[in-house]
């Protein structure tokens, strides 16, 4: 078993070379701590939990079982980039489960952030746990946790499991292979597994994912509005020089006055934030350029049924949170 501390000694893993090795060196803990146990992991498409599969699936194969849950507030085309990455470029032993009626149905009414987030937790870890009593033999669960999980978990900031409360109710041995990992590090050694960089360089998407971004009570034709509007954020930002640490739209629950065709509307707006910042507790607003703020506008009421305003949020923070709930 590895400890929790990163010893002095290792190496900052920031060349092909050294992640080579860590991958190899990983290679033989992972078999010998498993032998030939399953076993499972929640595979997000984040970048932690991509790297651990690719890991996994390269040194024990087919006793690796992936379940990627669609709980209906993924970005525009998530989970067809796992289902194509993992079940069909790295062959993965790879479980879909498409629950998002499920979370929408225990969703609907809800309009308290908190509660939000406690139902998408919650359901989470219910799915999850339903798929693995359906599987036999499984004795490890995999998780993504990452070095900065495990010093603010020291420091009581936060539980460090990635998917809080699910290894105690599964009560499997966890496998933690990037645990003394950096994020820099943990996307060196993705690119080295030949994860694509889509993925490896995807910038952070919260957990509870679109369902905080569809702000107050979540409907299901306001959602669908808001993945389209965010999949044009990210498509028309991604033409940057530089990319921003953060970007993405809001879609609130309240509607504006419109003209579409020659006739009134009453429209959601979308509100775009984009941000930099170094470690998320102050960020500041990236100044977009007009052209790409007058392409977004031009847009997204032409494309996006539902809508007929753009905003750009240009609050730093504080006073602002990066999220809008
Ligand atoms: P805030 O809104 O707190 O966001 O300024 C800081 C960073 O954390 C992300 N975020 C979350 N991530 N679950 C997550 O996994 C959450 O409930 C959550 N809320 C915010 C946010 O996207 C930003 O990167």
């Amino acid at each position: 078993m590895q400890t929790d501390v990163r010893p002095e000694s290792m190496p900052r893993i920031n060349t092909p070379a050294l992640a080579e090795s860590f991958i190899s060196e990983q290679i033989a803990a992972i078999r010998s701590q498993v032998g030939d146990g399953k076993v499972l992991l929640a595979l997000s498409g984040g970048v932690d939990s991509s790297v651990v599969a690719a890991l996994l699936i390269k040194a024990i194969g087919q006793q690796l079982v992936c379940v990627h849950v669609n709980h209906g507030l993924l970005r525009k085309g998530e989970p067809e980039q796992v289902v194509r990455v993992f079940g069909e470029e790295l062959g993965a032993n790879l479980v879909y489960v498409d629950a998002a009626d499920r979370f929408l149905d225990k969703l609907a009414g809800v309009s308290d952030p908190e509660e939000k987030r406690k139902i998408i937790g919650a359901e989470f870890i219910d799915v999850f746990a339903e798929e693995a009593a359906k599987l036999e033999g499984i004795r490890f669960l995999a998780q993504g946790t990452i070095y900065p999980d495990i010093l603010e978990s020291v420091a009581g900031i936060k539980a460090h499991h990635n998917v809080g409360g699910l290894p105690e109710r599964l009560g499997f041995e966890l496998v933690e292979p990037v645990k003394l990992l950096y994020k820099d590090e943990v996307r060196v050694v993705g690119t080295a597994l030949g994860l694509p960089d889509s993925m490896v360089y995807r910038q952070p998407f919260p957990g509870p994912g679109l369902g905080v971004r569809c702000t107050g009570a979540i409907t299901r034709d306001r959602l669908e509005a808001l993945r389209a509007a965010d999949a044009i954020v990210r498509e028309e930002i991604e033409k940057l020089p530089e990319i921003p640490w953060q970007y993405f739209c809001v879609v609130p629950d309240f509607k504006t006055t419109g003209i579409r065709d020659g006739k009134r509307t009453f429209d959601w707006p979308c509100i775009v934030r984009a941000i930099n910042t170094v470690d998320v507790v102050e960020v500041t607003p990236v100044h977009l350029p007009y052209d790409l703020i007058d392409r977004l506008a031009a847009r997204i009421p032409a494309e996006v049924p539902g809508i007929s305003r753009v905003l750009v949020d240009f609050t730093p923070k504080p006073p602002a949170t990066v999220e809008w709930e």
